[in-house]
């Protein structure tokens, strides 16, 4: 039986696109479902096209109640992925899933992070303090926004010429690259390289 993980996402999801269709044809990974805060995002739309099932969740439940989980124990689900979700994870998440809920941030933590340190935010932010590298990092998750302990980081250069735009072209295909296989050698503890 392979091991059921969801991916959490809140925008376009071409991270959760990566990890779908790394684990589309995986014996021991199986993309179970794709949890969204908005209706309209689309990543819900890739997830349906590649038969993944989605649920959309909304603010007063998530923190409020915590019927989350029980969503995620009725089909099974032992691992999280947060792939460009927005929303801080609750403490009861957090204590229902120990060391089993992973997020991507666009930048080498702990420079960069903390709330309002998303998307093209960070870009700007590494841009403007002149920095000479950025990258990614991939971190478990705790009730603060990206402060967990970090299982992996891979860095790019930021060259002088760099726009924003430019850094975060760059820095996403080192998500798409690594996320995936961090996520699967956590799953089958193996040593993780990326
Ligand atoms: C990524 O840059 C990720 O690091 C951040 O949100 C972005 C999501 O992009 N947490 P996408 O929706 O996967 O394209």
């Amino acid at each position: 039986m392979p091991v059921s993980i969801a991916v959490f996402a809140s925008g376009t999801g071409s991270n959760a696109r990566r990890i779908m269709q790394h684990f589309q044809h995986s014996d021991a990974v199986q993309v179970r479902l794709v949890v969204s805060n908005k209706a309209d995002a689309g990543v819900l739309e890739i997830a349906r096209d590649m038969g993944v099932e989605t649920l959309v969740i909304n603010r007063t439940e998530f923190y409020h109640s915590e019927t989350i989980v029980e969503e995620l124990r009725r089909r099974d689900i032992r691992f999280i992925a947060l792939a460009g979700f927005l929303w801080l994870i609750p403490e009861y998440l957090v204590q229902a899933f120990p060391r089993a809920i992973v997020n991507i941030h666009p930048a080498l933590l702990p420079k960069f992070g903390g709330k309002g340190m998303y998307g093209a935010h960070v870009h700007e932010a590494v841009k403007q303090a002149g920095e000479t590298e950025s990258g990614i990092t991939i971190h478990y998750v705790d009730e603060h926004y990206d402060e967990g302990q970090p299982v992996f980081q891979a860095r790019c250069p930021v060259l002088p010429t760099d726009t924003a735009t430019d850094i975060a072209r760059r820095v996403l295909e080192l998500e798409h690259r690594h996320f995936p296989l961090v996520i699967e050698q956590l799953l089958l503890n193996l040593p993780v390289v990326g």
